[in-house]
Order: structure tokens, then sequence, then C-alpha cells
């Protein structure tokens, strides 16, 4: 039976974010991130697609051999052969998880199988039926979800329940729901499906109108108990929910009281060990790992933060393995933040009109002519002062 008071973190990046192109990971390598997430404390790795390669079998297979205190998972389709291999890969695994599924909108249904709704939901239950034949623990995801008829989804979702899913996941897969609609889909699951208390149910938002964190946070606030994510939010097109904005999310804010056994002050290392890994920088703004998520550069915020911390930041930076924030100086730094980097470099300057203002002066002429003043440059700064 699953804690009821604990939000599982269900990490999908060595599966839906390995999908981008380029970021394609080896065994090795694989192997080096499921260990780095492990140790962040999630609590299922989705290691692969063991039946899209041979390498990919390999990998989750040595995934499933390596890794002790996580849930290892294989995805599949709802196809027999799929599921076989799945199972094969996920054999040595402590905790082993099938993850079948099938898609669930009309659009799938007609577009992607041609088929009819009674069709697709006769597949997703013999699919569940077969996982079981294998594992005890069986995830299947509704595909599509954002956009299914509610009413279908829900049929759907009890059918399964009924041979023995343990976790249903509910996906966003085109990142089309607003975050009020993809509450009230959860909502109307936990109301209208028989069985539901006894499963967990999943979100797993993809990020193409930018929602998949709010979206993801909407699930959980009408009750799903396992967010599926990945670092830095890579995934197919736009990406996946990223794990540290859901986690600090829910950390900050502090409105939704449950366990969440995530480390968080590994955040930043395996965000960067897995940007390296995959060949797939982080871009600077990236809310909690970009390189600004802490960096302060206009004189009004500079002024503010060293005034007190809490005037620009929600997050204390060492709460995420972030060593300190960082005062960057420009042409629109003031001079609070060129009087705090001077002396924290060793020059005696006080804010006077004598003495800092023909220094700042010179600053600004510099600033201007590069996009960041460096400590180079405010040595040689100073040397035309000779204040030191
Ligand atoms: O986005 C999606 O629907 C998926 C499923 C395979 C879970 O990645
Ligand atoms: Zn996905």
């Amino acid at each position: 039976m699953w804690d009821q008071n604990k939000l599982y973190v269900f990490d999908t990046t060595l599966r839906d974010g390995e999908q981008v192109p380029g970021a394609k990971l080896n065994t090795n390598e694989k192997i080096k991130l499921a260990k780095q997430l492990e140790a962040l404390g999630v609590d299922i790795i989705e290691a692969g697609f063991p039946i899209s390669s041979p390498g990919d079998f390999e990998s989750v297979q040595q995934v499933a051999k390596e890794i002790k205190n996580c849930v290892v998972c294989g995805l599949t389709r709802a196809v027999k052969k799929d599921i076989e291999v799945a199972a094969e890969a996920i054999k040595p695994a402590k905790h082993p998880r099938i993850h079948t599924g099938i898609g669930s909108s009309d659009v799938h249904i007609k577009h992607k199988f041609k088929s009819t709704r009674e069709e697709v939901l006769e597949k997703a239950v013999d699919a569940v039926k077969y996982a079981k034949t294998f594992v005890d623990d069986v995830e299947f995801y509704a595909e599509d979800a954002g956009r299914a008829d509610n009413e279908f989804l829900a049929k759907m979702i009890e059918a399964v329940i009924k041979v023995g899913a343990t976790v249903v996941n509910i996906p966003d897969t085109t990142g089309y729901c607003f975050p009020d609609e993809f509450g009230a889909k959860i909502a109307y699951l936990k109301d209208n499906v028989k069985g539901i208390e006894n499963v967990v149910i999943s979100t797993h938002c993809h990020n193409d109108l930018g929602l998949a964190t709010a979206n993801t946070l909407a699930g959980v606030e009408n009750g799903a108990r396992q967010v599926e994510v990945t670092m830095n939010g890579i995934g197919e097109r736009a990406g996946n929910t990223s794990l540290e904005e859901v986690v600090m999310a829910l950390k900050t804010r502090r409105n939704i009281d449950m366990d969440i056994d995530i480390n968080t002050k590994l955040i930043n290392r395996t965000s960067r060990l897995v940007a390296e890994t995959m060949g797939i920088p982080v871009q600077p703004n990236k809310a909690i790992v970009g390189a600004n998520a802490f960096a302060h550069s206009s004189g009004i915020h500079q002024d503010g933060v060293l005034k007190s911390r809490q005037n620009y930041e929600i997050i204390d930076p060492k709460e995420v393995g972030v060593d300190s924030s960082q005062i960057v100086l420009t042409a629109r730094s003031g001079r609070a933040a060129l009087i705090h980097r001077l002396t924290n470099l060793g020059f005696d300057v006080v804010n006077d009109k004598n003495d800092i203002y023909p220094i700042y002066n010179e600053f600004l002429k510099v600033a201007d002519s590069k996009k960041e003043v460096d400590d180079a440059d405010l040595a040689v700064i100073m040397n035309k002062f000779s204040k030191k």
C-alpha cells in the first residue's frame, strides 16, 4: 500500500528526457545518472524504453542491477512483445515496475490507432493484465489524457484499476491543458472512478505552452500523489515538468503538506551532471538551476539584496546546492554593488561623494564598453586611483 502523506517523485530524465535529439546516453552514462538520481532521492527511475533498441534494453537492465533504493521502471506500449521485453530488462531490479499504456483521446484513437474507444479500452485492459503476469507494480498511462473526454478517461482508468494497475498516469502529452482544467480532470477522476483511492494518481505534463509545472501543481492540489518529472525540464519538444521546479515550489510555499524525499542540496549538482552528460545546456534564466537563478545585476536589486537577501530571493541558494547568490557588475549596477565587490577584494572605499563617485564614474565607462565588469577590470580601475 502506498503512503498517503508522501509525494512520489518519478524521474523520467533517462526515458522522456533522453528522447531529446542529441541527448542519447550509452549504458555507462545512464548508470552514472541513475546513481545520481538515486542519491538525489527520487522514488522511481524510468530507465528507458527497452523494446526501442538493444542498447536501451542493456541500459535498462544494468540500471535495474545497480539501483537498490528506487523503483526501476521500463516503458512499453500496450503490445505484448514490448511488455515481455521490458519485463526481462527490469527483472534484476529490487523494485521493478512496468509502465504500459495507450492513447485515450479521440485524436489519438482516430488518427494514431485508426481504432475505436471500445477496442482501445480492451487493449488497455489486456496490457495491464499481461504486465501483471510479470510484476506486481504496473503503472498505466492514458496517453493524451489532457485532450481526452473525461467520461471515457474515467471508464478507462476504472477498467485498468480493476485488473490490477497500481499507479494511473494522466499525461498531458501535448501540453494542452490550462492548470484549472488539468486540476479539474484529476478531481473528476477522484470523484468518478471506483477504486481510485487504492492507487496512486500520477501527473505527466509536457511544456508546450510553458504550463507543465503549473499543471503538475494543479494535479497535486487535486489529489495526484506522483509527479513525473525530468531534471532541467528536458523531454520531448518543449520538454517535461522539471523536477527542481515542482520540488522547490512545494517546499518553498508549503501550502500542500506532504513528505518529499528529495535531498534538495543535490539539485544543482544533478542538474549540471545531466546537462554535461546529455550535452544539453541549461538556459541561463531557467528557474532554480539556471546560471542567473541567483544572480542580481541591476542597481536596485543589488542594493536590495545586499541590505537583506529576502528582498529579492525567495529561496536560499544553499538549499539547492548553490554556494551563494551572485552580484554581477554591469552598466546597470549601482554604487552599493560596486562598493560590496571592491570591499570583498580588499579595497577600502566608502560611499561618500569624494571617495566612490569618481571610481563609480570610471566603472560606468568600462561597464558601457563590455557586458560584465570582472575583478581584473576593477583592479585596473583601482590602479588609476591607487586606493588600496
Ligand atoms: O507524454 C506521454 O504521454 C508519455 C507517456 C509515454 C507516458 O511520455
Ligand atoms: Zn511524455
